[in-house]
This record gives C-alpha cells, sequence and structure tokens, in this order.
C-alpha cells in the first residue's frame, strides 16, 4: 500500500495520498549551515487547496485528533507530523480512509522540520497534545519544548497564531510553566513588559477545547482517553503569538 505524496503528481489525480515520507523531502542542502533558509519546503502546496488557513499537529500518535478536527473544518488544512512510522502509517491510514483532502502526515521529526524546512508565518496554530514526558533527566533535552522550539514556533506562526498545549505529566506541566514564564508578556501595546525585554513573545490564555470533544475531555485523543480512564488530569493552556 502506498501512502507516499511522490513529486510532481498531481494532488487532484490521486485521491487516496496522505502521507509524506522523510525520503520525500528534498534533501537538505550543505548550504543550510550558513543559511538556514536554504532548505525550506512549503507544506502549503502538499494540499488539494494550499490557500486555506493551515495549522500543524506535532505527535499526531493514532490520528484521532486530526480526523475529528479536520472532519468538523474542513476549510482549513491540517499537517499531522509523527515520527514514529507505525504510528504515521496508522494514522494516515484512517485518514485516508475517511476521505478527508484537508489532513496530511509528514514521518519526520518535528522539532527538525520546523527548524530547518517551514516558511516564516504560514501556519494559523500548532497544537502538541500528550507530548512525551521523557520523565528521566539525562532525556529532557528530547522534550518538544524548547527554547529554540518555541523560537521556531513563534517564527513560522501567523500574527496571532498560537500553540496549544495539554498535558497530564505534572513534572512536565511544570517544565511548560517554567518555559511559558519566559515567554510570555501581556500582548496589548500599552501593558507593561513583564519579561522586561523587547523580541519574540506569547500571551498566555484560556484552553477552550474543540466543539466535538465531550465533556468529559479536554481533547479527546487515544492517549487522554486512556489516561482519563486510569485517574490522571490534563493541564491545558493557549500561548498565543505577541
Ligand atoms: C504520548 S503520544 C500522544 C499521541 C497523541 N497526541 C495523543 O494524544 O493520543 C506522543 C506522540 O508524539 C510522537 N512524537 C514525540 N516526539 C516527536 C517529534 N519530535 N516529532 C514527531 N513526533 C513526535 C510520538 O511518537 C507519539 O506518537
Amino acid at each position: 500500500m502506498s501512502f507516499g505524496l511522490g513529486h510532481g503528481r498531481d494532488l487532484d489525480d490521486a485521491p487516496g495520498v496522505v502521507g509524506i515520507s522523510r525520503e520525500e523531502l528534498p534533501p537538505l542542502p550543505d548550504e543550510a549551515m550558513t543559511n538556514p533558509r536554504a532548505g525550506l519546503v512549503d507544506p502549503r502546496t502538499w494540499f488539494r487547496d494550499p490557500s486555506m488557513p493551515l495549522e500543524i499537529e506535532i505527535g499526531s500518535g493514532k490520528g484521532t485528533f486530526l480526523l475529528e478536527q479536520a472532519a468538523t473544518r474542513p476549510t482549513t488544512n491540517y499537517l499531522g507530523i509523527e515520527w514514529a512510522r507505525e504510528f504515521y502509517l496508522y494514522a494516515a491510514d484512517r485518514i485516508r480512509r475517511r476521505g478527508l483532502p484537508n489532513v496530511r502526515m509528514l514521518n519526520a521529526d518535528a522539532t527538525e522540520f520546523l527548524r530547518w524546512r517551514c516558511p516564516d508565518a504560514f501556519a494559523g496554530v500548532i497544537h502538541l497534545y500528550y507530548s512525551d514526558p521523557w520523565p528521566k533527566k539525562r532525556h529532557h533535552k528530547n522534550r518538544v519544548v524548547q527554547d529554540r522550539f518555541l523560537a521556531d514556533a513563534w517564527r513560522i506562526l501567523t500574527p496571532g497564531g498560537e500553540l496549544r498545549l495539554v498535558t497530564d505529566h505534572p513534572e512536565l506541566w511544570e517544565w511548560y510553566e517554567d518555559f511559558i514564564g519566559r515567554w510570555t508578556r501581556p500582548c496589548e501595546p500599552d501593558a507593561p513588559q513583564l519579561i522586561g525585554r523587547p523580541g519574540p513573545a506569547f500571551e498566555k490564555r484560556d484552553f477552550t477545547p474543540p466543539e466535538w470533544v465531550d465533556d468529559e475531555h479536554v481533547i479527546g485523543t487515544n492517549y487522554e482517553r486512556k489516561t482519563r480512564a486510569a485517574g490522571r488530569e490534563p493541564r491545558a493552556c493557549v500561548l498565543r503569538k505577541c
């Protein structure tokens, strides 16, 4: 079975096409080491209607969020990024069978993809739900949220764009709060500059669940359903690009 986008293929001629494998991205040129823009691609062109607004989900797992959200918002394009090949294939197959033209799945490390491949100000929302907590201290460097990631997220978001975060891991939430403290300030023009410096920043806002999620859940993904049944409480927030 093939999910591949294939270079030069016309999406209208390939209605079942959902996935983009690592191998289908053009090679990162050596020049990218000195010119970070040299390897950029435009993921908007991977969709049947590239003019629609685009949102990204990092770590899509089995793809439940993408399936529900894309069906509810057919005029928005959704790019799911999942580095585990078995989940990427599983999610791409579910999306293909539902026939959703506004979803694509990319098999890649999302942090590397944002850093080296994504153009400025092209995504309205980045969704990051139940990211792996990497509990051991020596593995903290593998967590998605880092200063480098927040700088890249800020760069690729459109003005007023949002990074939406949910986790039920208390220590990962503390990690998020530490970054949030350093990366947020009120966005209103007259507000005091709480972090005391100009430059990239977000405003922290409350998280509102999508309309298709039931009252028992915050985001209703597979992971959340499993861990809520085990009694774990989610924490959530939105970081809006100032
Ligand atoms: C705990 S699961 C949650 C999956 C899904 N968001 C949910 O709520 O059911 C975290 C997922 O993120 C993926 N992941 C972790 N780090 C990633 C990265 N840097 N790039 C892409 N996927 C990543 C993992 O493979 C895994 O499928």
